[in-house]
């Protein structure tokens, strides 16, 4: 299904917020997206159907519940063209990357100590690093940003070397909305045998992301930005790989045998999964990718660009509207912005007085904000439901701003 603004607009009929919050203007989907009916339902289902716990009972209810469980694993990998026992359900992106950094730590070998990063991560692939390299004594380095906002690749050559044992980045900036070149930094990491990861929680929900073509080690994100429910996560990971590096979490579940004194661990995804699993959660998320996959990812990726392109058109008209986007071609549907004299919290209040949620802030990026010398950005982003004429509101919502303060 192709999107223009008038489908687009339809498309807010499927979300139930919209029908309860009739002036919505919703821009932000970056920091987590609304749910369509379809969703809220599967989980409501599931309760009232298929409720057991997963992958233990051999009663036919039990088996229903792993049914549910297992098909939505399945609908995850195919979405990113990974195999089941590849998709391992997480929390969120965060815990993905903090369960990686801890297996991976056994995993690292002698000689290599650097960690790399970029200078535009969110602090939920920042900080794991950093007490990984605590723990181990590992030295931080980070590929720098360009002054119009993408990746110098030319850095992140010169910096992925012998010494590399990691190299983990952002996929789309949420403060920027830089796209990076994942399949290129990933090749560089494997050219140099340290292990790639990749943090995909903006990307994923977004654009077609596909493991085997990018051929990272690993790969994250995050259910409730991409129509899913909170509390779920994904954490892809190369089978021969989760084959090799030990569980981070150890319990019920996870298990072939145990002694006293000792236990042999399942076969995959369940190594990975101790305790009883966000069920229901898991099936809603596996509902949310079957109504991105009805319009179709790379439909809901170039209506984006639409939605971009004319935002950024009429942003870059407006006197004293300072714009930290590198374009076009290098964003995925996130502009971060300023206007000049007013701080972006003030300016968040006043939309909200007007119905428009922007998010304002540091976006969980204070090292790549400080960098820039800004104290925080006003920050938009877009999903399938957004309109032209959500854009124009924000418009209107920033002269009338800006009037405010005499700018
Ligand atoms: C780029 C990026 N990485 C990681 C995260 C963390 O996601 P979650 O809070 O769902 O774990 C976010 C959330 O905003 C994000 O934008």
């Amino acid at each position: 299904m192709t999107i223009n603004n008038s489908t687009a607009k339809k498309l807010k009929d499927d979300f139930p917020i919209f029908k309860n919050n009739k002036n919505l203007v919703y821009l932000d989907n970056a920091a987590t997206t609304q749910k369509p009916k379809v969703v809220i339902e599967k989980i409501k289902e599931f309760y009232e159907n298929s409720n057991a716990n997963a992958s233990r009972g051999i009663y036919s209810l039990a088996e229903k519940a792993t049914e549910e469980y297992e098909k939505a694993r399945k609908i995850a990998a195919d979405f990113i063209d990974a195999s089941s026992e590849e998709i391992i359900f997480t929390k969120n992106a965060t815990d993905s990357i903090n369960s990686i950094a801890y297996s991976l730590e056994s995993a690292i070998p002698n000689g290599r100590d650097e960690i790399l990063l970029t200078e535009m991560e969110h602090h939920s692939n920042l900080i794991p690093w950093q007490q990984l390299a605590k723990r181990k004594n590992m030295k931080l380095r980070f590929i720098k940003i360009k002054s119009d906002f993408t990746l110098d690749m030319e850095d992140a050559k010169s910096k992925i070397t012998e010494k590399t044992a990691i190299v983990s980045f952002v996929h789309v900036s949420n403060a920027l909305g830089t796209l990076n070149d994942a399949k290129a930094i990933a090749n560089l990491a494997k050219t140099k045998n340290a292990f790639s990861i990749i943090d995909a929680t903006q990307s994923v929900p977004h654009m077609k992301v596909d493991v085997k073509n990018i051929d990272c080690d690993f790969l994250v994100f995050s259910s409730h930005k991409m129509l899913g429910p909170a509390g779920i996560g994904i954490l892809y990971g190369k089978k021969e790989l989760l084959e090799k590096i030990p569980p981070f979490s150890f319990g019920g579940g996870m298990i072939k045998s145990v002694s006293y004194e000792n236990a042999e661990f399942a076969e995959l995804p369940e190594k990975f999964e101790a305790g009883t699993q966000n069920i229901a959660d898991a099936s809603a998320l596996g509902e949310a990718i079957r109504y991105l996959e009805k319009i179709g990812i790379e439909n809901i990726s170039s209506w984006e660009k639409q939605l971009l392109g004319y935002a950024l058109e009429k942003l870059k008209k407006m006197k004293g509207v300072e714009i930290y986007n590198p374009g076009i071609e290098n964003s995925s549907g996130i502009i971060s912005f300023n206007i000049k004299g007013i701080h972006p919290h003030d300016a968040a209040s006043l939309f909200d007085s007007f119905g428009i949620a922007v998010r304002a802030g540091h976006h969980c990026c204070m090292p790549l904000m400080k960098k820039l010398g800004l104290q925080g950005t006003i920050r938009i982003s877009f999903y399938l439901y957004n309109a032209f004429e959500d854009i124009d509101k924000l418009i209107e919502a920033i002269k009338k701003i800006k009037e405010k303060f005499g700018k």
